[in-house]
């Protein structure tokens, strides 16, 4: 249990009182972790989960393995309907955890923790399908795909907001270099984009001892890496953020020393809170590669994919969480102005269609292994408050009576 005095609210205390069949909930999603658009077991799972908690409506396969659960407060005059968002899917990666609910499947494990989200979701929907002091519709999202396959833009595409309309949408992910009974969020840049780039440098291969006879494409790649370090350091404006890293080479063959090869691959990624940003890096990343290839006689291309946007909370939503946060944990428990990640999220796409906000759980603390760690494990200890955050949600942008 968390040791916070601030947590009296008559919605974390019976949430409290679930807090045993959410960790064993968790922990059999745990056991069964499951790629992105391949969340069947974890879909059916979270459906039955849904249906015994009493929600009006449950409707799956959107966007592919999907799930969204509707449930109506007692009453329906505000009009007004708050979307909660928790994603579903495991990474493929080993596990290296002995306790009796390590992944039961090699090469998948939920690593960051997403097996904890959809638990806290759905004990959310309990306790509003239980109380429904509200005025308007929650609308549940279990989505699927969160780790590259941008299940949030799929299940969008599918018409999400379409079938279900919100006014605003919610999410939170677990941080493990956050204390337990902490929870961050800021009014703005929460995450940044993600691209990914290939660059393939057409040169001429030959024999090693006679490079003058060919183009040499390893020496364009070394060029080409080395003058990519000056996108950041000499274009962005220092007051601007900004990553470009290239991640992997490709050239040769390491049993053939003497051959030089035809052509050489890099992969990358950059990461940007600006769209202005991107766009330059994009730019000026497409110019260099084809222009230092130029200069030593090769040709290069740039294959450039922006692949998720950046996070970006609406001010009055992210203040609204904050203030929910608050009254579960005090605000000394709450971090307002949370230092953003250069890591990505597709929560991002709904933040593109609706007012919301991302927020931060604390999970961690001292020794804690941090996310997509082989070690990694959610911390059942903070089920509770993380339902209970998302169940205040709702009651506190649908309010039943007017607030004091
Ligand atoms: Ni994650």
């Amino acid at each position: 249990m968390l040791a916070n005095e601030a947590l009296r609210s008559g919605v974390y205390q019976r949430l409290a009182a679930w807090h045993g069949e959410l960790t064993a909930f968790r922990r059999d999603l745990h056991a069964h972790p499951e790629l992105g658009f391949e969340e069947k077991r974890t879909a059916e799972r979270v459906t039955e989960a849904l249906r015994v908690c009493g929600v009006d409506e449950v409707h799956s396969g959107i966007g592919k393995t999907g799930v969204v659960a509707v449930i109506r407060g007692a009453k329906a005059k505000s009009g007004r309907a708050i979307g909660l968002r928790a994603d579903m899917d495991a990474l493929p990666m080993r596990e290296e955890n002995d306790f009796s609910w390590r992944s039961s499947k090699p090469g998948l494990m939920h690593g960051c923790g997403h097996d904890g989200h959809t638990a806290m979701l759905v004990g959310a929907a309990r306790y509003l399908a239980q109380t429904r002091d509200f005025d308007g519709t929650a609308v549940l999202i279990f989505q699927p795909g969160e780790e590259g396959y941008a299940g949030a833009k799929a299940m969008i595409d599918d018409g999400l907001f379409e079938r279900f309309p919100i006014d605003a949408v919610y999410a939170m992910h677990n941080w493990p270099s956050l204390a337990p009974g902490m929870i961050g969020v800021n009014p703005g840049a929460m995450m940044a984009s993600a691209d990914r780039f290939e660059i393939t440098i057409q040169g001429r291969g030959g024999h090693a001892a006679h490079p003058y006879l060919t183009i040499d494409p390893v020496l364009v790649a070394g060029h080409i890496i080395t003058a990519a370090q000056s996108l950041v350091s000499r274009n962005v404006n220092p007051l601007d953020s900004a990553v470009v890293s290239l991640c992997a080479m490709q050239a040769g063959d390491l049993g053939a020393f003497s051959v030089i090869p035809r052509q050489a691959q890099l992969i990358g990624t950059a990461r940007t809170f600006k769209r202005e940003v991107q766009d330059m890096i994009e730019e000026r990343l497409g110019r260099l590669v084809e222009s230092v290839a130029l200069g030593l006689g090769a040709t290069a291309r740039l294959d450039y994919r922006r692949m998720y946007p950046a996070t970006i909370n609406t001010p009055r939503e992210a203040q609204f969480a904050g203030d929910v946060a608050a009254s579960l944990v005090g605000e000394d428990k709450v971090i307002r102005d949370l230092i953003p990640s250069m890591g990505a999220e597709d929560f991002s796409f709904m933040l593109q269609s609706k007012p919301g906000a991302y927020l931060r759980i604390g999970q961690g603390g001292e020794g804690g292994c941090f996310l997509h760690s082989s070690r990694y494990d959610f911390n059942d200890d903070i089920l509770p408050l993380g339902a209970a955050l998302m169940s205040s949600l709702v009651e506190r942008a649908m309010p039943a009576a007017p607030r004091r």
